[in-house]
């Protein structure tokens, strides 16, 4: 099994990350509606969208949204808010298409670069563009990878539900690793999260002969201009041509 297939899909990660929430999500959401300003009927997909932070937030602004992920027990969250427009839906971003469907796609919070094979990454893009409308937008939030490795946390150590998260920090010229030991009453577990390295120009190069183009790029969750060394994220937002 694939370390993401395990890992998103167990209640620590959950645990971890519960302060990543909802607030965070309406912020991103209401900025990039603003930005795009997209149809009143518009049709999202949000691939990789957890329990659906953001998927439920655009759905309460009127939108009609597709959610994809890979985990059940996050789908399982998800879907207690299903409704008419907003539905989750269990799939490999790898395999999901939906030819010329979407007016936005969303990939939100580092959903993105897991696989073993940039190939796969590639296939992604091609995914993605298949499946957006002419002028649909595509909108993806990674890290920026200068600065994770540049100010890389080595160690650290969290109390969270009195569970410890031990996490130790550690890359390669390719990926950036997570080893997380959790100790849960007297049982151990250990996970290891592993994200590829990818910087902006090898974000555009997975677009190249795509017919989606890089037309903003913001370093914040405010939509602040970006800067390769000092922004916290890389959100771009591509655009398909006619085709
Ligand atoms: C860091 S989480 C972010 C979830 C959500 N976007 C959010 O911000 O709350 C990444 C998500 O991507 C999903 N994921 C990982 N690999 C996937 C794949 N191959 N296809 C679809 N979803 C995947 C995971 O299950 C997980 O829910």
């Amino acid at each position: 099994m694939n370390w993401f297939e395990n890992w998103f899909d167990s209640n620590y990660y959950h645990i971890l990350y519960k302060n990543r929430n909802t607030k965070e999500a309406v912020v991103l959401i209401d900025n990039i509606v603003k930005l795009i300003s997209p149809p009143k009927n518009a049709l999202f997909l949000d691939l990789g969208c957890g329990t659906g932070r953001h998927s439920i937030h655009l759905n309460k602004k009127g939108f009609c949204v597709h959610g994809v992920d890979l985990s059940k027990k996050s789908l399982m969250q998800a879907k207690q808010h299903e409704n008419k427009t907003l539905s989750f839906h269990l799939k490999d971003m790898r395999q999901f298409c939906n030819k010329k469907k979407y007016d936005v796609i969303i990939n939100l919070f580092t959903s993105f670069g897991y696989f073993d094979k940039d190939s796969d990454n590639k296939k992604v893009f091609q995914n993605i563009e298949a499946s957006l409308k002419h002028n649909g937008y595509f909108v993806i939030d990674f890290f920026n990878s200068n600065k994770v490795v540049r100010d890389l946390k080595k160690k650290e150590q969290k109390q969270i539900d009195n569970i410890i998260f031990k996490i130790n920090r550690r890359h390669d010229n390719k990926f950036v690793y997570k080893d997380i030991y959790i100790t849960d009453k007297k049982n151990n577990y250990t996970f290891t999260e592993k994200v590829r390295l990818i910087n902006k120009e090898q974000f555009i190069n997975y677009s190249k002969n795509l017919n989606i183009k890089l037309i903003d790029i913001f370093g914040d969750y405010s939509l602040n201009k970006y800067n390769n060394e000092l922004s916290d994220r890389l959100i771009m937002i591509f655009q398909k041509n006619n085709d």
